[in-house]
Order: structure tokens, then C-alpha cells, then sequence
């Protein structure tokens, strides 16, 4: 055990030293020759010059000495299925995966499309392109064929990977049809669709000539070797789209070695994970947790890793901590909704398994508040570390850092800053430091430390547009949140100063579901806020004005408009964008210059002040709202 304020300074006054240091946790097939080259900010390049392989540091590396310890264990309480891989049988599946891909024309810096369930195949499919050096961009399987369509264009990716269905609380749902129809809606469709058959689906079609069949073309590879493709530490490894205040998502950009040294010193430092033990992230990887620790986190780091498919309350609450229990895991990562969703169940499963094994239970994505933390705490007798980060950077911005210093917690905080994160809270207006419990803009002093997005895809200026130019008098990246900081150091989450909604952990734009719900023939203009959630966080709340009042006229036809708009957004977005509600009034409060004014009608929608109103058009508008949420 060390001292963690020592450790943190030197990350951050020696930075170049201790990250040196720390990339020493990885293989280098060619050694770099600058720690960081920062010539052009706020773009940092980490490990210049150095060659890696992210899927040689998960799998090759660690034949050695672990070849026939398990490095994956499939297990879904939808299909009753559980496998287990060794590291030696992840790397042979991977070889044949890789091999599939370049027997299509795949090669280095192409784009794959990774849409799938959450099955050991996605995880195939994501190592496969690591090693040859393509990028593949997950897309969470949730998203409907038009978020798809909008992701296939931006990356333009040259091959797809999708599965013929997923299964979700005993339901099958079908995949293959929504990537045919996000492949007819798109500009750039791959050439190639590589379908995962689970026998599933019994209507699966194929197109000729552009559909691949994953078991036969594996039967083909059964014995082959790709040697990996070594990448210049800053070339990109993966993109991953993420929501912020504009409809389109953003492309985080992810280089290779930075990204493989953070991610592994996150392991040890932050999660406390040993190599040879067990790690359960009960998250999907079409989400960042699942990317870092369901994926590239425990296997860089030569643990097993755990992926689930299903829900933590099927077929019983006891299921999480049957697999916690039969697997021997030692660290689980989830999020704060789940633990509030196991609240609400019958508290003996949680003492129905011996979970003993279990040290660790870490929880991010959403803020986590006091009563779900004690209750999980005292239920399990483990740590409960909350721990704050974004897609953005890829690891824990704020947590402690028990693998150094088993600091204290206080609950509803994530502790303090993790090392290499310069952390300053600015005033929203002056950019000037705030005081002790004052709030303030929660961002990070330039450049990010390894691991975090090296850019957004194709898009240098939005990525200095977006992240790095809130304040006028300086040059730093903002997370969006508004945070304070107590006199101990410890920082509290408040929630977006954007028009990001959170719920259950998963990011949504405003504007994005705004833009989905207009796709509706009958819908003028709409505003959409998050309001307090009591399971969710969050829920999304939508308020609309219609073209055609005579639709909305009798509770009847509100109720069938209702449906309608929410069947809308879950063709444009997905089931996970859909509002909890859609009021309809006549008219949306805006200022005189036409802005939304989102957080005043949040505000009502939550039953506080809706604050300064001086710049309202018409009050008329914001009385709509109360009367809308008031059941009037
Ligand atoms: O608002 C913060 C919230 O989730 C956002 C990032 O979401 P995402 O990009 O999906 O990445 C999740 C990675 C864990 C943040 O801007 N958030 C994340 N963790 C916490 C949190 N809010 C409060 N407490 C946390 N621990």
C-alpha cells in the first residue's frame, strides 16, 4: 500500500515518468520514443512511436504462463447456454475470427460493424479486428435500423458482424431484420454482412452475394494463425458513438497503446484485480463499461472475465449472485439502476449464495445515491466504490484508488480525481475556480491522460469544438457535469450541463429523440427533458405540439397520439429512447430568440423553480407545462 496523494502527484507533475512507468504493464513490439507528444493541443499522442497490439496484450501475451486458465465464460439465463474459453481457446476463436475477416478483404484501419447480442462471438468479433488492426465500432443491439443507419454512414464501415437474434426476458428479437433495413437506409452500406446464427430466428433470410455465414467460414479457419498487425501506438483502435447536445452522435475515437496502458493500470490501481482472478461487468458492450471491462480491461490484464446475457432478475434476483458464487468472481462492476432494481425484489436472494469471494462491487454511469449505496453495502459486506467517468475517457475520471490506498469513501461521492486527471471546477460564466461546496463546471486541464478519445471520428474540429471550448479565457476539456467539491477533497456529481439524459446509465441527446418524435406526420414542434426517475435516475419526458389539434382533442385520441409517438421513437432510436410520457400542449416555452428552454420546463416537470425567467417569450407556455404535468 502506498499513499495516494504521492501517487497522484507524480502522475501529475512527472506525468511523462509515470506514465512511462505504467506502460510497462504491456508489451511493445517496438519501444516508443516519446512518452507524449503535445505540439499540436489539445491533441495528445501517447507512446509515439511505439508499436503494440491490443489483441496480442489481451490473449498472446498471456499464453505463457495461463494458457489453459479460463479467459471468458459465456453464461445466458435467456438461452440457458454457458461456455467457457481458455485463454488458449479464446486465442484459437479469435485466429479463426481474424482469418474470416481478412478472407473478406478486411485489413488494417477498416471499419467494422460490431451489432450483436451479448454473446462470446461479439467478443471474437471485437478482439479479431484488434489484431488485425481494423476498427470496429460497436452498436449497442438496442438501437433501432435508423441509429444504425446513421452510425453505418459515419464510419463507413467495409464489413458488418450481426447475429441472426438476441433474446431479452424470454423474447427473441430478431436482428438480422433491422440490419437489413438500416443497410436499405443507408448511404454507405458495408459490402459484407457476417451473420452469427444462433438458430434463433427460424425466418432468418440471407442476401445473396452480400450475407456471410459465420459457422461454415469458421469451419473453413478451424486452423488458422493471423499474426497481429502491430499499430502505431496512436492509431485508432475503436470508435464509439455516443449521444451529446446536437442529433448526431459522436464518433469517440480510441487510440491503441494508450488506450491498452490506461485500461490495464485502471485494472490494478483502480479495480484492484488480480491476474487469475474473475471479473463480472454486468453491462453490454455496445457501452463503454462493457468495452473497457467486460472486454479489454480483465483480459489485458490476464483475468476471466465474465459475459451475461440477460436480465439480474431472471429467472430469479438470485441470478447475478449464483454467477458470482459458481464462478468465484472477485470484482463486479454494474450500475447504480440494477442495484436500485434489486432493492425492489425480495431481499432473501441476496443471501441465498455464498458470495464470499466477491471484494468489490463498483458502480458508474449514473449518480449513486445514498440509500441504494448502504443498502447494497450492507447486504453483500463488500466495497461499494462509485466511480464517475464518460465514454470520452474510457476509465474513472473521479474514484478512489484502493489498489494504491484504500482511502475512505463518503457515500454519494465518487472520492477524488484518479491520477493523471488535472481536475478544476470553473464557473459556468466567469471560468474562474469556484470555492469549497461551490458549484462549478467539473473539467480537466489539457492534455487527458492515456486512454481518453483521441478525437471524434472524422471530425478534428468537433472534437475541439464540443470538448475544448466552453470557457472563452482557456483551453480545457469539459466533462458537462456540474460538480462540487467538499473541504476533503471529495467531489459530488450534480448531473449534465448539457441536454444529455441519463437514464439507467445509458446517455441520450435531447435533440436526438426531439428529432425522432418530429419524425411523426402529426408533430409540429417538441421539447424533450429528463425528470427524475426513481428506479431509472431519469426518465424522458416529452412535451409536443401537434399539426392537426383534432387528433389530440379527447383523452382517447391523446392516449392513441401517445403511442403513436412513442412507436416512433422506437423506430428512429430504439425501445431505450422511448419518453415514459408525451404531454401535448399548444405552445413550448422558448426565449424571445426562439431558444428551447429545456431546464425551466425540467424544472416544472420536477416541481422546482424553473429559475430566472426574464428572457420567456410567453408565460402562457410554461403554464401549459404545469397544467400538462398536473394531470390538468
Ligand atoms: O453525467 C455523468 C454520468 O454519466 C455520464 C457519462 O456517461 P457515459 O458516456 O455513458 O459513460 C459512462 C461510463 C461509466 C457522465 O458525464 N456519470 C457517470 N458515472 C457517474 C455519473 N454521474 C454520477 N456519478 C457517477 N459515478
Amino acid at each position: 500500500m502506498g499513499n495516494y496523494k504521492e501517487f497522484y502527484r507524480r502522475s501529475i507533475e512527472g506525468r511523462d515518468a509515470f506514465w512511462a512507468e505504467q506502460a510497462k504493464l504491456i508489451d511493445w513490439h517496438r519501444p516508443f520514443d516519446s512518452v507524449l507528444d503535445y505540439s499540436k493541443p489539445p491533441f495528445a499522442k501517447w507512446f509515439v512511436g511505439g508499436q503494440t497490439n491490443l489483441c496480442h496484450n489481451a490473449l498472446d501475451r498471456h499464453l505463457k504462463e495461463r494458457a489453459e486458465q479460463k479467459a471468458l465464460v459465456y453464461i445466458s439465463s435467456e438461452t440457458g447456454q454457458q461456455q467457457t474459453y481458455s485463454y488458449r481457446e479464446l486465442h484459437a476463436e479469435v485466429n479463426r475470427f481474424a482469418a474470416i475477416l481478412q478472407s473478406q478483404g478486411v485489413e488494417k484501419g477498416d471499419r467494422v460493424i460490431v451489432y450483436m447480442p451479448m454473446i462470446a462471438e461479439a467478443v471474437f468479433a471485437m478482439l479479431a479486428c484488434a489484431r488485425i488492426g481494423a476498427i470496429h465500432s460497436v452498436v449497442f443491439g438496442g438501437f433501432a435500423p435508423a441509429s444504425l443507419a446513421t452510425r453505418i454512414d459515419d464510419a463507413k464501415p467495409k464489413l458488418m458482424v450481426t447475429a441472426d437474434a438476441g433474446m431479452r426476458g424470454g423474447k427473441i428479437i430478431p436482428y438480422k431484420p433491422l440490419v437489413d433495413e438500416a443497410l436499405r437506409l443507408a448511404q454507405f452500406p458495408p459490402e459484407k454482412v457476417l451473420i452469427c446464427d444462433r438458430s434463433l430466428d427460424k425466418q432468418l433470410t440471407r442476401v445473396e452475394g452480400r450475407d456471410l455465414d459465420y459457422a461454415s467460414l469458421r469451419e473453413q479457419h478451424l486452423d488458422a494463425t493471423v499474426a497481429p498487425v502491430w499499430l502505431e501506438s496512436s492509431e485508432p483502435s475503436y470508435i464509439l458513438y455516443t449521444s451529446g447536445t446536437t442529433g448526431k452522435p459522436k464518433g469517440v475515437q480510441r487510440d491503441t497503446g494508450g488506450h491498452a496502458v490506461a485500461l490495464i493500470a485502471s485494472m490494478r490501481h483502480i479495480y484492484t484485480g488480480q491476474p487469475g482472478e474473475t471479473m463480472f461487468t454486468a453491462s453490454d458492450i455496445g457501452w463503454v463499461v462493457g468495452h473497457s471491462y467486460i472486454v479489454y480491461g480483465p483480459l489485458l490484464n490476464g483475468m476471466t472475465t465474465i459475459v451475461y446475457e440477460g436480465l439480474p432478475i431472471r429467472p430469479d434476483a438470485g441470478i447475478w449472485w449464483k454467477i458470482v458464487a459458481e464462478n468465484q468472481v472477485n470484482v463486479m462492476f454494474t450500475s447504480p439502476t440494477a442495484i436500485r432494481v434489486l432493492k425492489k425484489q425480495p431481499p432473501e436472494y441476496l443471501h441465498k449464495y455464498d458470495v464470499s469471494c466477491l471484494r468489490s462491487l463498483y458502480l458508474a454511469g449514473e449518480p449513486l445515491d445514498e440509500p441504494t449505496a448502504r443498502w447494497i453495502a450492507d447486504a453483500l459486506q463488500v466495497n461499494i466504490v462509485d466511480n464517475y467517468w464518460q465514454t470520452e475517457t474510457g476509465w474513472p475520471i473521479l474514484s478512489s484508488v484502493p489498489g494504491i490506498e484504500d482511502t475512505p469513501r463518503k457515500f454519494g461521492s465518487p472520492s477524488f480525481a484518479a491520477y493523471g486527471f488535472d481536475l478544476k471546477l470553473l464557473h459556468e460564466s466567469t471560468g474562474q475556480e469556484v470555492g469549497v461546496n461551490e458549484k462549478g463546471v467539473l473539467t480537466a486541464v489539457p492534455p487527458l491522460p492515456p486512454g481518453c478519445l483521441s478525437t471524434v471520428w472524422g471530425d478534428d474540429k468537433r472534437f475541439v469544438e464540443t470538448y475544448f471550448s466552453s470557457f472563452d479565457n482557456q483551453q480545457v476539456y469539459t466533462t458537462f457535469d456540474w460538480a462540487t467539491q467538499d473541504a476533503d477533497g471529495y467531489y459530488f456529481i450534480l448531473g449534465r450541463t448539457d441536454d444529455v439524459i441519463n437514464v439507467a446509465g445509458h446517455r441520450l441527446g435531447t435533440r436526438e429523440i426531439e428529432e425522432a418524435i418530429s419524425a411523426h406526420n402529426n408533430i409540429a414542434e417538441v421539447a424533450v427533458v429528463g425528470v427524475h426517475d426513481e428506479i431509472k435516475g431519469q426518465a424522458v419526458m416529452a412535451f409536443a405540439v401537434v399539426k392537426d389539434p383534432s387528433r389530440t382533442a379527447t383523452p382517447e385520441a391523446a392516449a392513441l397520439m401517445e403511442k403513436e409517438v412513442m412507436a416512433t421513437v422506437d423506430k428512429q432510436l430504439g425501445a431505450i429512447a422511448r419518453p415514459a410520457k408525451v404531454h401535448f400542449v399548444t405552445l413550448l416555452p422558448k426565449t424571445r430568440s426562439g431558444k428551447l428552454l429545456r431546464r425551466s420546463i425540467q424544472a416544472i416537470a420536477e416541481g422546482r423553480d424553473p429559475g430566472d425567467l426574464t428572457t420567456l417569450d410567453d408565460v402562457g407556455a410554461l403554464e401549459q407545462i404545469r397544467n400538462a404535468v398536473a394531470g390538468k
